[in-house]
């Protein structure tokens, strides 16, 4: 089955979102098999963002995203990867639609509250940055039968 790794980012912790946002996410109906609070470190924030090294931007994404504690879910479902990606809203808060995550509660650019990989590929690498096997949970709900 497919899966994806979501970050709440600090910011969303900091505004105390957190909970809105992981309740948008398990409204979709889309499963929640891993979740874990912590503080990135330096070097898996610059292995997580390591498309963007050769980027003005990279610097302060790395001090942003390491900045405070942050959320990371582990998400499974039929096409989640985007899925994840049109319910977050583009990347520019200010360009996100109304009913998105950052259309909704975003503002700026850098400070866009939530990470969801961009393709099956980038999940796979990603998810082995926050997770190990044994930390992502294959499970059964009985309201499975009414979603899948
Ligand atoms: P993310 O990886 O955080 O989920 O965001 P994304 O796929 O929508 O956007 P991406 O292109 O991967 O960029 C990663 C993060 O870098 C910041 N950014 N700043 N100053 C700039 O021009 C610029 N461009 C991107 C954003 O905070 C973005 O989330
Ligand atoms: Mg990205």
């Amino acid at each position: 089955m497919e899966k994806t790794l979501i970050l709440l980012k600090p910011d969303s912790i900091q505004r105390n979102l957190s909970g809105q946002i992981i309740n948008k996410i398990e409204q979709t109906g889309y499963k929640i098999i891993g979740m874990k609070f912590m503080i990135l470190t330096e070097s898996k924030a610059k292995e997580h963002y390591k498309e963007h090294v050769s980027k003005p931007f990279f610097n302060d994404l790395v001090s942003f995203i390491t900045s405070g504690p942050l959320i990371a879910l582990a998400i499974e479902g039929p096409n989640c990867v985007s899925k994840m990606r049109s319910i977050m809203g583009k990347t520019n808060p200010s360009e996100s639609d109304p009913g998105t995550i950052r259309g909704d509660y975003g503002v700026s650019l850098s400070m866009n509250l939530i990470h969801g990989s961009d393709s099956v590929d980038s999940a796979s690498r990603e998810l082995k940055i926050f997770f190990n096997e044994t930390e992502l949970y294959s499970y059964e709900k009985d309201i499975d039968n009414w979603i899948l």
